[in-house]
């Protein structure tokens, strides 16, 4: 009997170590230890041997089952370890990457935008906000627009009611500003304006400006100049040049239209430009006295200087786009050359 379990030991141990499955371990462990296994038979005709046989035979037989469960119990851990492991490396899921997913992009103007908000952040320029549907006195009187000017005509604004329009330009957040704040004031002002055109390659009926204010005691137009030529350079590369040429705004006295020379040429003159060598970036001026005190602020002590620029037009300038209306046609090919 003795020699039988050794047997049975070693061929187990062996058939053990080559079980590749928890399943085909536990089958072989019901086959011996098991109500009918092979080792469970050998305990049974133990009761058929001499009495004086049975304690060394029972021992025998013990000790051999104290063996073997242990022998089924270690490889039984190894192969649920194995199992586990195999089980997390399969079912892994990688939330880092996934290549197959589209990833969105900022649309030009925005990428444009953001440069230009962040530069006069840096600055010291606040953002402010202001609204789209604008009453006319904010648009219009406050600006010091008069009742007869052109732009006060239907065909070139947007009205909502006799008293309510789209705003036309973002110069209204000029008003919105100092009605609330007293100077000093820095402020920048980016959003939508709307004007009754149709739509061709340089025109549209909604399009984006920037406004920029600055009041405080002493302003003058070199405060315009120096911040104005920091502006062109950034956007535009450090060897940017700035001009400035007379012209006519309402809410400004003097006024100008501000030129850069061509991101493109280099002022040498081409297609982006229109072989001039400079384009036009900008209006601005001195704030007007009037503007002032529309909005209470004594213009013999105070003194601004404002400017308003087309931030498509730039946008379309920096990447050579000649057609105003490809930016919003939304076409993904399009929009993806910029991410
Ligand atoms: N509001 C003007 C426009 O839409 C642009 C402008 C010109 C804004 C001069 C200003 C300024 O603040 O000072 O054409």
């Amino acid at each position: 009997m003795e020699e039988k379990i050794r047997q049975l030991t070693e061929r187990v141990e062996s058939s053990v170590l080559s079980c590749a499955d928890m399943r085909t371990l536990n089958d072989l462990k019901v086959g011996v230890l098991g109500k009918s296994g092979e080792l469970t038979a050998i305990l049974r005709n133990i009761k058929d041997l001499p009495p004086e046989q049975k304690p060394a035979a029972g021992k025998i037989v013990n000790e051999a089952r104290v063996k073997l469960e242990k022998i089924f119990a270690e490889r039984g851990k190894a192969l649920e370890e194995k199992e586990l492991n195999e089980k997390l490396a399969s079912e892994k899921i990688d939330i880092t990457i996934d290549k197959n997913v589209l990833k969105g992009g900022l649309h030009p103007l925005n990428i444009v935008r953001n440069k230009i908000v962040d530069f006069f952040v840096s600055l010291g320029f606040i953002v402010a906000d202001s609204p789209e549907i604008e009453k006319n006195y904010y648009n219009f009187e406050a600006l010091n627009i008069p009742e007869d000017h052109p732009a006060r005509e239907i065909q070139d604004t947007f009205f909502v009611t006799k008293d309510i329009c789209l705003r036309s330009q973002t110069s209204t957040g000029q008003i919105r500003m100092m009605e609330k704040v007293k100077p000093p004031i820095k402020m920048i002002s980016p959003g939508r304006v709307y004007r009754s055109d149709n739509p061709d390659a340089t025109h549209s009926p909604m399009f984006h400006q920037i406004e920029g204010l600055v009041v405080d005691k002493n302003i003058t137009m070199c405060d315009l100049k120096g911040i104005l030529e920091l502006f062109a350079k950034e956007i535009f590369g450090e060897s940017t040049k700035i001009r400035f040429r007379p012209s006519y705004f309402p809410f400004t006295e003097p006024s100008i239209e501000v030129d850069a020379t061509c991101s493109h040429c280099h002022g040498a003159g081409c297609r982006v430009c229109k072989g001039t060598g400079w384009i036009e970036i900008l209006g601005a001026g001195i704030v007007n006295r009037n503007v002032l005190k529309n909005c209470s602020i004594d213009p013999d002590v105070y003194t601004g200087f404002a400017f308003g620029a087309g931030m498509d037009r730039i946008t379309n300038i920096f990447h050579g786009i000649t057609d105003a209306r490809v930016p919003f046609e939304n076409d993904v090919r399009f929009l993806k050359q910029f991410n």
